[in-house]
């Protein structure tokens, strides 16, 4: 939809070299988009909460070259070093983006980026990374050829870009919140790109909490694409995308009155049919381990005793997220301290919240 074989510079009108460089953050989904066609285009509707630590920082530097060759001529540092596999990654997801950015061949691209969180921690950094790198994208077009002045159009077509790399990647391009996918409830609603929903979000959820307790940094036995592909042959994939979509409606409405009820009894059903799709594919699989079903429990029992509105949610993968509002932060990183630590490796926990989304820097 953004193919322009015109964004391309006049060799005889040299440019200088520059940089941009954008912050962009990670986001957790509510409603959960899992399964998808074409190129990342979700199955059903998402809506997600935009987090404000675990964050990327990519630099995009730029210098025009005479390119013989066509080929786009890339490097890519991560956290200082070299980075060949992400130079690999990166470089075809350019390469997949030549149609709206014919102009990448007549520059030499050289990315820094590193992460906010520890490498090593288990902790997704695709929506963080390939919407930073989008962002970059974006702020070059505009500086190159004026093309994305308006805040809104720049946002849509960054959003658009992070989606093609990563799809959940498109959501964290807003601030506070998101939707993605197409939606009867939300005018202007799109798959191709997320819209934003920070501005309808009850003041509640503007001031919430994500603590991720990393139950395990290991690698996942089954990536995201693979388990998105498995949705093509699990017997539950309809009724799922329909659960999704009714679900989505409600939670809008619940996130708009500040429902934190409706809205935390969704975020842990979510989580559940998300892994309960992974069980129920074929072949079948777990990403749960032991420590997560013990922190679910502890959770459910401490809500239950202490009243306080504090719900889990999971990603693909055993990592839980723990959400919260502001308000009862000491009494929950009590409760994590004495109850949550011990199932967490290294006693590791990523203490996040809900952000402003990305910045330039
Ligand atoms: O964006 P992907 O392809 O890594 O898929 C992400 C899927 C979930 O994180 C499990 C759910 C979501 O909506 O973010």
């Amino acid at each position: 939809m953004y193919e322009n074989p015109k964004l391309l510079l006049d060799p005889s009108k040299p440019i200088e070299p520059g940089q941009f460089t954008w912050r962009s953050p990670s986001n957790l989904a509510i409603v959960k988009y899992w399964g998808k066609y074409d190129v990342q285009l979700p199955k059903n509707p998402s809506l997600s909460l935009t987090l404000a630590a675990s964050c990327t920082d990519t630099m995009l530097e730029f210098t025009q070259i005479e390119n013989t060759s066509g080929q786009i001529q890339l490097d890519f540092f991560f956290h200082q070093e070299e980075n060949e596999a992400f130079r690999a990654r990166t470089l075809r997801f350019l390469e997949q983006l030549r149609p709206i950015f014919p102009f990448l061949q007549q520059l030499h691209l050289s990315i820094h980026s590193g992460n906010s969180f520890p490498h090593s921690a288990g902790i997704a950094s695709s929506a963080s990374s390939m919407s930073a790198l989008a962002l970059c994208l974006c702020s070059l077009e505009d500086a190159l050829f004026g093309t994305l002045s308006d805040p809104k159009a720049f946002d849509q077509k960054a959003s658009y870009l992070a989606r093609l790399g990563s799809g959940s990647a498109c959501r964290s391009i807003f601030s506070h919140a998101a939707i993605w996918g197409l939606t009867n409830a939300v005018p202007g609603s799109s798959d191709e790109y997320a819209v934003p929903f920070g501005d309808e979000l009850h003041d509640q959820f503007k001031n919430f909490h994500d603590d991720i307790l990393i139950v395990s940094s290991d690698e996942k036995a089954v990536s995201s694409s693979v388990g998105h592909a498995l949705m093509d042959g699990n017997p539950f994939a309809e009724p799922r995308y329909a659960q999704a979509r009714a679900r989505l409606t409600t939670l809008i409405d619940a996130m708009k009155s500040g429902d934190l009820e409706t809205f935390g009894k969704i975020a842990e059903d979510e989580a559940l049919a998300l892994h309960a799709l992974m069980m129920c594919s074929n072949p079948s699989y777990m990403l749960m381990k032991p420590g997560t079903l013990a922190i679910i429990e502890k959770v459910r029992q401490y809500r239950a005793d202490s009243g306080n509105p504090v719900y889990f949610s999971l990603d693909a993968g055993p990592n839980i997220h723990l959400l919260y509002p502001g308000d009862i932060i000491h009494e929950v990183r009590a409760f994590i301290d004495d109850q949550l630590l011990e199932h967490c490796e290294n006693q590791y926990v990523q203490q996040d919240w809900v952000g402003e989304g990305p910045e330039e820097m």
